[in-house]
């Protein structure tokens, strides 16, 4: 067992031997030992446009959770490869919405409301999710475009079909000045409708949340206000409908690094996301006062299986030229329609 300083050294030496060879791309919520070897860091949207753009590198060390991989490999060149360090970093959000699940539900839901629906995924999704909206005129989204998207998809269809996030198409979708009423849950384990579903109805929310996001409370909320009246309470629209009305701003990963960056010196800050995030900016932010909404600190376990021995064997493996097998691989014939889907997203963004 290595010391984490000898591997980290071990690494740089590695990563340095490889050169252009390999891209490092990372997500804001990754671990502090792993994102120092990224090359570039950002949230899904930016990581979704790097990984379209990253054309010279034979590898890709995608530094962060199992969707995120397939879209890279969706995005990139057939000959690159992208590697996921540990093949049990998935999402739980994203495993609320299997394929089977959404051919059923989407059977349903054209025999109540005919061809008035266009199914828009949240780039949170399996690669065949992302495929059946490619296929279907609709494509995928991000937190940072999701009111953009969802005006498209409107221009193109009466309704939405919202996948797999619930809270996000529903604080998406009130942003819009949708009335909550016109907004209905589908239950893709039950196959019914929480709620009525009828002619008014403009967005299907299925029934999917983040397990992280959901741990932040309108009790929470209320805690950090009686605590500190000077408190701002920022958060990711993950969170649920109650949560982000009560806080004071909402947006994506990108929004809240770009907030807390242009914030008063001495300001107070409550933030409603992963804690590694919550982490580094109260890390890099000294002089502004900030912790996290819930005082429990909400950690992204699949996110955190990218650790540094996993980065590290992976760089290993490459160095030494043995075949790597961590790497992603979305089939062709469901790269071939998902690709329609991200296209859509990339072309509005
Ligand atoms: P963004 O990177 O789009 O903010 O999404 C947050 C998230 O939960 C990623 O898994
Ligand atoms: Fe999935 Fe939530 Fe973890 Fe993001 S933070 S990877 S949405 S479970």
């Amino acid at each position: 067992h290595a010391s984490k300083e000898a591997l980290t050294e071990e690494g740089w030496l590695l990563k340095k031997k490889l050169g252009s060879r390999v891209y490092i791309p990372g997500h804001h919520y990754q671990r502090d030992e792993v994102i120092q070897f990224a090359d570039d860091r950002g949230d899904s949207l930016r990581l979704a446009q790097l990984a379209a753009a990253k054309k010279e590198a034979e590898y890709i060390i995608f530094c962060g959770v199992h969707f995120m991989a397939e879209t890279a490999d969706i995005l990139t060149d057939k000959r690159q490869k992208v590697i996921l360090p540990d093949h049990r970093a998935g999402c739980a959000m994203a495993d609320m919405a299997t394929i089977h699940q959404l051919e059923r539900g989407w059977k349903r839901l054209q025999n109540q409301f005919g061809d008035t629906i266009i199914p828009m995924t949240y780039i949170n999704s399996t690669a065949e999710i992302k495929a059946f909206c490619g296929r279907h005129g609709g494509a995928t989204l991000t937190s940072s475009n999701a009111g953009k998207m969802m005006q498209w998809a409107f221009s193109q269809k009466e309704r939405i079909l919202f996948l797999p996030d619930q809270h996000l198409g529903r604080n998406t979708g009130v942003g819009l000045g949708i009335p909550l009423e016109h907004m209905v849950v589908w239950d893709p384990i039950r196959e019914t409708f929480e709620g009525d579903a009828g002619t008014r109805t403009q967005v299907i929310l299925w029934k999917g949340y983040c397990t992280v996001h959901e741990l932040f409370t309108e009790k929470n909320v209320a805690d950090c206000r009686k605590e500190d009246s000077d408190v701002r309470i920022l958060v990711h629209p993950e969170c649920n409908y109650e949560v982000v009305r009560q806080a004071d701003f909402s947006g994506s990963t990108k929004y809240i690094i770009d907030v807390i960056d242009h914030a008063p010196a001495g300001s107070h800050w409550a933030i409603g996301t992963e804690m590694n995030l919550v982490n580094r900016l109260k890390h890099n932010h000294p002089d502004l006062k900030i912790r996290s909404l819930n005082p429990m600190m909400c950690s992204c376990l699949t996110m955190n299986r990218i650790d540094l021995p996993h980065l590290v064997w992976s760089l290993a493996q490459l160095e030494a030229g043995d075949a790597p097998d961590t790497i992603i691989s979305v089939p062709d014939a469901v790269a071939k329609d998902a690709v329609f889907a991200l296209k859509r997203m990339l072309e509005q963004s």
